[in-house]
């Protein structure tokens, strides 16, 4: 006699203000069944976990389509028109333009040169290294809503001048001439402070990228920038993932920060991501 098909769906807080542990089966991932939760979830928390849940990448792709637009990376599977994972390891012969992934060490939200940034990250552990190399969220709601009231007006309405070079100069201080035109040429992008999403609810946008507060004196924007980021990632808004093979973590791109803890570059360590396309531009 047949039997009905059992599927796990345990929930519990990863952190008190973010992260959500997620312990459930490959089949109920893969059969769109839970995909709107995990979009709500994913809103509400900033970041879920799903412990060893060992996603081939083609799993891993399908997965990703369930829960809304595929975003490939630049120059990459559009052209040949076929998903792909994209490899984040320090390991040139893997993934040529690995020490442009170097500003990943500081706290950043991702697609800040962009007027839409991608929704999500989606990550999976392949190789870890022995020491270091945890993943690191904020959550940059929270963070907002526990400002004092004074301290939200202030800041609401105000914009920062974003730059990619400005990300890169944390990891290489003193580039080449020709190095630092490299990066430049992806230009300024000026982005809110706060940002009012359509659900009404508001975020923090900070980060690496975040150079000058448009209309303040150079010491007053550095002050304002470096405060808020020390508020945003003090350890309540925080949620640190430390990795075991075949984890996979999720994060909402739009309503948290992260950064990766060191590790020794040789290390082998390698990480599988897909991404969400951008469904809100920043507002
Ligand atoms: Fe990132």
């Amino acid at each position: 006699m047949a039997t009905a098909a059992t599927t796990r769906w345990e929930i519990a807080d990863a952190a008190p203000k973010i992260g959500t542990i997620i312990r459930t089966d490959k089949d109920t991932l893969l059969s769109g069944s839970r995909a709107s939760e995990i979009r709500e979830i994913m809103e509400s928390r900033g970041v879920i976990v799903f412990p060893q849940i060992n996603l081939t990448d083609d799993e891993q792709i399908a997965f990703t389509h369930t829960l809304g637009t595929f975003a490939y990376e630049d120059g990459e599977g559009a052209k040949e028109g076929k998903d792909t994972v994209y490899p984040i390891t320090m390991d040139e012969t893997i993934n040529p333009i690995a020490s442009y992934l170097k500003g990943a060490f500081y706290w950043h939200i991702d697609g800040t040169m962009s007027a839409k940034p991608i929704l999500a990250s989606i990550m999976s552990a392949r190789a870890l290294s022995p020491v270091g190399g945890e993943t690191e969220f904020c959550n940059t709601y929270a963070s907002f809503e526990d400002l004092p009231e004074d301290e939200k007006r202030e800041i609401e309405g105000l914009n920062v001048v974003h730059a990619m070079w400005r990300s890169q100069l944390y990891w290489k201080p003193e580039p080449s001439f020709a190095e630092l035109q490299k990066w430049m040429d992806r230009g300024v992008n000026t982005l809110p402070l706060v940002w009012k999403h359509r659900s009404g609810r508001k975020s923090l946008v900070l980060g690496a990228t975040a150079l000058q507060v448009e209309g303040k004196g150079i010491m007053e924007s550095e002050a304002l920038l470096v405060r808020l980021r020390d508020w945003a990632t003090q350890p309540r808004f925080v949620y640190r993932h430390t990795w075991s093979l075949g984890d996979m973590v999720i994060w909402d791109n739009t309503g948290t920060m992260h950064r990766a803890m060191q590790y020794d570059h040789k290390s082998g360590r390698l990480m599988h991501r897909t991404k969400l396309e951008g469904e809100e531009a920043f507002a």
